[in-house]
């Protein structure tokens, strides 16, 4: 029989094709050392080419789903969580009341505008949310980082491998484990390949799981 241990090592430096809740459910508890994710953001995307996002207009998978993050993640250990400025309601009621603690707000500042209707929208956000009660770092991150334009050519929401990179730097430390229960192309899990950790990535949309674990394992190979 399969432990959840041996699940875990399997699924280490990999791209897990799934239902996020599903596969972290078969996770050891306190096994992860750091969370960054980019969820859907609750808003029903669509980009100019028709691009959309799976589970983007309903929260139903929102508490379950972030229930399980922190059940995995070790304990006074963080979760990065990029969000919806819309939702952010839905997303905060749902953190606190599954015991994450928030205890601060990056900006994320692009120098162009991903849309303009009331006024030019040139930021995204993520909160930093704990489990727990990590140590002070000697030298805390600033919470406004520069975003430049991914192009997302491999996602219609790809982040930015470059913005990713100071919060795996800030919030974990070299071989440790990285997950992203939403992966999309798989930024997160690059961000962590080229910073030396493992991670663990997970994308419901058999599109994009594929098109991370080719990019991954084109890293891998190089
Ligand atoms: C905002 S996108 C992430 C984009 C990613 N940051 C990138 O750079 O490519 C959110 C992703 O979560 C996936 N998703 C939605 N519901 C999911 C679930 N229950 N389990 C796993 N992935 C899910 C979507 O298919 C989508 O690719």
């Amino acid at each position: 029989m399969q432990t959840s241990s041996s699940i875990q090592n399997r699924l280490i430096d990999t791209i897990a094709h799934g239902n996020c809740i599903d596969v972290m459910r078969q996770l050891p508890a306190n096994s992860v050392d750091f969370i960054l994710t980019d969820p859907p953001y609750l808003v029903s995307y669509k980009d100019r080419d028709g691009r959309s996002i799976l589970n983007d207009s309903d929260d139903s998978w929102l508490k379950p789903a972030f229930a399980e993050a922190y059940r995995v993640l070790m304990p006074n250990n963080f979760c990065v969580s990029f969000y919806g400025w819309t939702r952010v309601d839905r997303f905060l009621a749902a953190w606190k009341a599954i015991g994450f603690r928030v205890v601060g707000h990056m900006v994320f500042v692009k120098r162009y505008a991903s849309r303009a209707r009331f006024l030019r929208y040139q930021h995204e956000q993520a909160y930093l949310l704990a489990k727990g009660n990590p140590e002070l770092p000697a030298a805390p991150l600033s919470d406004v980082i520069e975003m430049v334009f991914s192009g997302n050519k491999l996602h219609p929401t790809q982040k930015p491998v470059s913005s990713l990179i100071p919060l795996i730097q800030a919030f974990s430390r070299q071989g440790d484990l990285v997950l992203d229960p939403f992966c999309g192309s798989g930024s997160t899990c690059v961000a962590a390949f080229n910073t030396g950790r493992r991670y663990i990535g997970i994308e419901l949309d058999p599109q994009y799981q594929q098109i991370a674990q080719t990019r991954l394992a084109r890293r891998a190979a190089i």
